[in-house]
């Protein structure tokens, strides 16, 4: 049996234009996905995320939010936030009923599913971009920029004819002008305050190699595994030598329960004749957290050794 030591190196790469202090999430939307399945029924998903961390859900049947974390309603008064919840909850019933009355002039077949995504996003210099962006079946359909409604350019005349009916509502219309470019922002910035001990945390990861099952004859499959970092841009590597190797697979990357993230293993077929695998070598599985900078190893270096 021959050992092939490899060296498991854990390492933070400054990126680019990072800065030196890790800020957390940047943005914060709700999402809304309805489903409506036939004529009578329908089903209104709602849901509040700070970049790709989620927040808020939303009870359907009662019409209530669920604050998820403490700090949720950010800097808003109860009050506030039980105004904002009672417009949410007359805007799904609302928006449900308007869709169900309008399938046939819009020409819908059931079973169809609109997406709608609306939030705002803190720029660099403290701009705030407020936006929302309708779907119908998975592809774009509207969206509001500059204070107006756009029709995507795929969605035909079904996306002018929403736009020219959007002109009716002007009630609505001021509502949503003003959640997007005054509440929004507002909003914004408080929860990012409320909540940054957690958000702008930095969780180091486990991290460890294995070797899989022999892919074949001269080939050697490695593992690296890391699990549980904060925050989630990540960015795994394997180096042999100074020289990157190619045919990493990287899996995507999936949420722990405590607000971690997972990437599914990341995976080298070292492919070779078999007397080069038989000579030692190191081999490195870089790990970048791009949003982070930490001056010190992120994993101690670890020799490891694989029996083949
Ligand atoms: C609508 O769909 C629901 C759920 O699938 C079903 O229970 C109901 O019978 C359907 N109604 C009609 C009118 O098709
Ligand atoms: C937004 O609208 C204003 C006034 O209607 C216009 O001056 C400005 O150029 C527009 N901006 C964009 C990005 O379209
Ligand atoms: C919450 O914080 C934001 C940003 O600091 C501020 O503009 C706002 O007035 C605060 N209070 C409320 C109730 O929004
Ligand atoms: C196998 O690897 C050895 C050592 O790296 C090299 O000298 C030899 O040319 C390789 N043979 C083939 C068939 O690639």
């Amino acid at each position: 049996m021959l050992l092939l030591p490899l060296l498991l190196l854990g390492v933070i790469l400054p990126g680019g234009d990072n800065e030196d202090v890790f800020q957390g999430p940047t943005s914060f939307h709700l999402m809304q996905i309805s489903t409506f399945v036939n004529s009578t029924w329908a089903q209104n998903q709602g849901s509040g995320w700070l970049d790709d961390l989620q927040i808020h859900g939303w009870e359907s049947d009662s019409g209530t939010a669920i604050f998820l974390k403490p700090w949720s309603k950010g800097n808003f008064s109860d009050d506030e936030v039980t105004e904002l919840v009672d417009l949410f909850r007359a805007y799904f019933i609302g928006f449900t009923r308007e869709v169900q009355d309008r399938v046939n002039e819009f020409q819908l077949e059931y079973p169809f599913v609109i997406q709608v995504t609306a939030g705002c996003e803190l720029h660099s210099g403290e701009a705030i971009e407020s936006s929302l962006r309708g779907a119908l079946g998975g592809l774009d359909f509207v969206s509001i920029q500059n204070h107006s409604c756009v029709p995507a350019p795929d969605s035909g005349s079904r996306g002018q004819k929403f736009c020219a009916l959007t002109t009716q509502y002007q009630g609505i219309s001021d509502i949503i002008e003003r959640l997007l470019s005054e509440t929004c922002p507002r909003y914004l910035l408080g929860v990012l305050d409320a909540g940054k001990a957690e958000l702008q945390r930095q969780v180091k990861p486990e991290a460890w190699l294995s070797s899989g099952p022999t892919p074949g004859p001269g080939r050697l499959l490695l593992v690296c595994h890391v699990s549980g970092f904060y925050p989630k841009p990540v960015r795994v590597m394997w180096m042999r030598g100074e020289q990157e190797q190619p045919g990493t697979q990287q899996g995507n990357i999936m949420p722990n329960a405590d607000w971690t993230w997972t990437p599914q293993v990341h995976w080298l077929d070292i492919c070779g004749n078999n007397s080069a695998l038989l000579d030692p070598f190191d081999m490195s599985c870089i790990m970048a957290l791009e949003a982070l900078v930490i001056s010190d190893y992120l994993v101690s270096p670890r020799r490891v050794f694989f029996p083949i």
